[in-house]
């Protein structure tokens, strides 16, 4: 398949790149500045991203651009930019006109291939300091801002673009098209990447990969190990063993709930209730990071106990998606790290790792669950931390508080389903995770009927986010806060308050714990 190589500089933008590439149906990878894969036939064109580096920095990194430079189509954005320009007789300098933010192409050369479609003094998103002052002999400049001449080069005979803009950022108005005029028309992608052609593939692959041998899957119920399974359940049947722990710690009735529509999937899974141990371990710890390690500790005992019982087996696979790799893969030279929810291969068993959603980003592994007929209440499911709801207890963890926070967290969830926007959404489809803390270390008093009360408040969070990494508080309508508390507060008994977090990550995290 035709793919798209963006070579990462170590730019905060790089994977909007690939982005918004995989959204104009082409396939591309993101791959370290010095890993471009020579003698790869399938690689239509590069993109050179930014980065927090000046070409002129001891530290800056550095690429051999005669690998693909007038061989195949290139273009550079903003340090990428910079870099062509400096390797090749032209200047970077820093001249004192910084600029960051929105800025107009108050010239521009429409009729480069480059800028087809553009409209006059296009707006574009800066972000550097530096300043490309002389472009290489061979290009000619194609637009400029008021403050910089060379917002954008190329020389066409090279097949060669650089800008200095993003136009990968929402802020570059146009930058869309300008993605669409390099993937398509120049470099020639048939658009062929799709959710439909994704499964094909991959199907084809693993059973070539897999044959007869025997996989075992951790499955936790997520939008990502649920899809995993289903793709690899079309791919080798009951060849797959899929185990599904239960700490205790989920939300109300949800392992019942997802092991039925598994089953309505055909998927063979494991279904281990651990929660006994979990809550025996857990009794009297307060503090959340020993929560967590004691969770993560007990996991990877009960699975690998599971895993364990499968002699047969050859294979690991795992629910791993492209920004966890992205992540881990990049420049720093971090190593892979390991699935949350599995934590770790149990070594003795000596098997070999299987991650076919290794090269999707998370809606594209919502259109590959779309593909694979899998029920939309399971691919559209929030994220949901592996520690589960130990992680919203404030203080120790009982069976108890469990039991209460499931019922009041469960009361917020389905209105959240039913509650339709003005837009004609549905409120749960506009958010990227809610969910409910118990404050069990706090009472406050209340009054119900005649009676004094002294019980537990809950915090009902929801935030809106594109990655988990940073997240604003969700405007949720004041009449839905309203129904959910009257309901949590008339028909859970321990909780006599209600509060809505309105704090943003950072400085707060999604988790209260
Ligand atoms: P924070 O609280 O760090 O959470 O803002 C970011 C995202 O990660 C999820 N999360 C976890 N997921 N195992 C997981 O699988 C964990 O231990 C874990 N802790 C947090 C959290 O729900 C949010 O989506």
């Amino acid at each position: 398949m035709q793919k798209i190589i963006i070579l990462d500089f170590g730019s905060q933008t790089t994977q909007l790149i690939g982005r918004r590439v995989r959204e104009l149906d082409t396939f591309c990878e993101i791959l370290p500045y010095n890993k471009f894969p020579n003698n790869d036939p399938s690689v239509i064109g590069v993109i050179l991203s930014g980065s927090p580096y000046s070409v002129h920095d001891k530290e800056a990194f550095q690429v051999d651009l005669k690998q693909f430079v007038g061989k195949i189509p290139v273009l550079g954005i903003c340090y990428g930019a910079q870099y062509i320009s400096h390797k090749n007789g032209g200047k970077v300098e820093q001249t004192g006109t910084r600029e960051y933010g929105r800025a107009n192409l108050s010239t521009i050369d429409l009729n480069n291939s480059l800028f087809k479609g553009f409209h006059e003094n296009s707006q574009v998103w800066m972000s550097h300091g530096d300043t490309i002052t002389a472009i290489p002999g061979n290009c000619k400049t194609i637009a400029s801002t008021s403050d910089v001449k060379y917002a954008a080069y190329a020389s066409e005979e090279n097949r060669l673009w650089a800008v200095q803009f993003h136009p990968e950022v929402y802020h570059s108005l146009e930058g869309k098209t300008l993605l669409k005029n390099f993937v398509v028309d120049i470099c020639g992608s048939k658009q062929e990447w799709s959710a439909a052609s994704y499964v094909e593939t991959t199907v084809r692959q693993l059973r070539e990969r897999i044959g007869n041998d025997r996989v075992i899957l951790g499955l936790s119920g997520g939008v990502d190990s649920s899809v995993c399974a289903t793709l690899l359940n079309k791919a080798i049947g009951k060849n797959l063993t899929c185990i599904f722990v239960d700490h205790g710690m989920l939300r109300k009735n949800e392992f019942s709930k997802v092991m039925k529509a598994y089953e309505g999937l055909g998927l063979n899974v494991i279904g281990v209730d651990a929660s006994e141990k979990f809550f025996q371990d857990l009794k009297g710890v307060t503090d959340p990071e020993k929560k967590r390690k004691i969770i993560g500790r007990d996991f990877v005992e009960v699975f690998n106990a599971e895993a364990k019982k499968i002699t047969d087996a050859k294979w690991l696979a795992q629910g791993t998606i492209y920004p966890d790799r992205i992540e881990s893969l990049s420049i720093t030279g971090m190593v892979i790290k390991s699935h949350h929810n599995v934590g770790g291969l149990p070594k003795d068993m000596h098997l070999q790792l299987c991650e076919p959603l290794k090269w999707l980003f998370k809606d594209e592994v919502r259109r590959v669950g779309y593909e694979l007929g899998m029920p939309e209440r399971l691919i559209k499911r929030h994220p949901f931390p592996g520690p589960g709801l130990a992680v919203r207890i404030l203080g120790d963890i009982t069976r108890e508080k469990v039991r209460i926070l499931q019922e009041a967290d469960d009361i917020y969830i389905e209105n959240m389903h039913n509650y339709v926007c003005e837009d004609g959404k549905v409120l749960y489809d506009k958010v990227w995770q809610a969910g409910t803390v118990l404050l069990s270390t706090i009472r406050s008093v209340g009054v119900m009927g005649d009676e004094r009360t002294y019980e537990h408040p809950v915090a009902l969070r929801a935030v809106t986010s594109t990655d988990a990494m940073t997240a604003d508080w969700a405007h949720l309508p004041y009449d839905f806060l309203a129904k959910v508390s009257n309901e949590i507060i008339n028909k859970v008994k321990g909780v006599n308050r209600v509060c809505y977090d309105i704090s943003s990550k950072p400085p707060s995290t999604i988790e209260w714990e």
